[in-house]
């Protein structure tokens, strides 16, 4: 589904496949494709993910087991779950609550705030991982307009409106990680630059939403 990112990104850590944490997911219809799919990443990445999920809770019955088991075989670290669709929330919050996850893939980003009511309350009680999709709104965020960046956010490190984003949901303490997707290296760079602390005050992220939802 990501075309040739998996192939790319297992070539590239190859050398020092020790030192990275590598996430990826499964989405399938069927239960053959899953198990190629598994198969593939798996044969991308040395023979082991750390983390992999269950894309948009497809096939995910049969995929939790399968995920488990591998777990028990040494060849998966963790397993968690993604969705996009706030529609499909309170099926991924009893599925947070009732099945042994480790980790949640979720939309977040200043003006997607569903997630914050509905999915990262039952991920903190249950210690999960937490990781936001859509950190920039799939680009919607960044239009040109957004003025200079505030200078409370500068202060604190940030020299585009990309990274205030970021750095937005990163300063949630439920947060473990944002996945900013970009084509571009030095759009890369940026972004990676905001995963540092100083993180922002609870009264500045709420000045950046409030900005962003005008
Ligand atoms: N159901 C699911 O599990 C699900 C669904 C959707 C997404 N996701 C995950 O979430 C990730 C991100 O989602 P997304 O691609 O929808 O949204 P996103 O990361 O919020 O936005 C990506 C867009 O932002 C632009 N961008 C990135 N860095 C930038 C920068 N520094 N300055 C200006 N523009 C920048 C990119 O354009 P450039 O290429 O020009 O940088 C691209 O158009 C995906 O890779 C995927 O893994 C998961």
């Amino acid at each position: 589904m990501y075309g040739e990112a998996e192939r790319v990104l297992g070539d590239a850590i190859a050398p020092f496949r020790d030192e990275v944490f590598v996430a990826t997911k499964v989405w399938a219809e069927t239960e053959g494709e899953a198990e190629r799919q598994i198969a593939r990443s798996l044969g991308f990445f040395g023979g082991r993910v750390e983390l992999h999920q269950v894309h948009n809770l497809r096939q995910v019955d049969y995929l939790l087991p399968r995920l488990r088991r591998l777990v028990s075989e040494g060849a998966v670290r963790y397993v968690g779950v993604t969705h996009y669709d706030p529609a499909a929330f309170p099926d991924l919050a009893r599925r947070l609550r009732t099945e042994a996850l480790d980790a949640v893939q979720l939309p977040l980003n200043p003006v997607a705030r569903r997630s914050e009511e509905e999915l990262l309350p039952v991920a903190e009680e249950r210690g999960l991982g937490v990781l936001g999709m859509q950190p920039l709104g799939t680009g919607g965020l960044l239009t040109g307009g957004e003025g200079p960046v505030p200078p409370e956010a500068a202060a604190l490190g940030c020299r585009t409106w990309a990274q205030v984003a970021l750095k937005w949901s990163l300063s949630d303490p439920r947060v473990s990680v944002v996945l900013p997707a970009t084509t571009r290296a030095d759009h890369a760079q940026e972004n990676a630059a905001a995963g540092e602390p100083p993180w922002f005050p609870p009264a500045l992220r709420a000045e950046i939403a409030r900005r962003w939802s005008r």
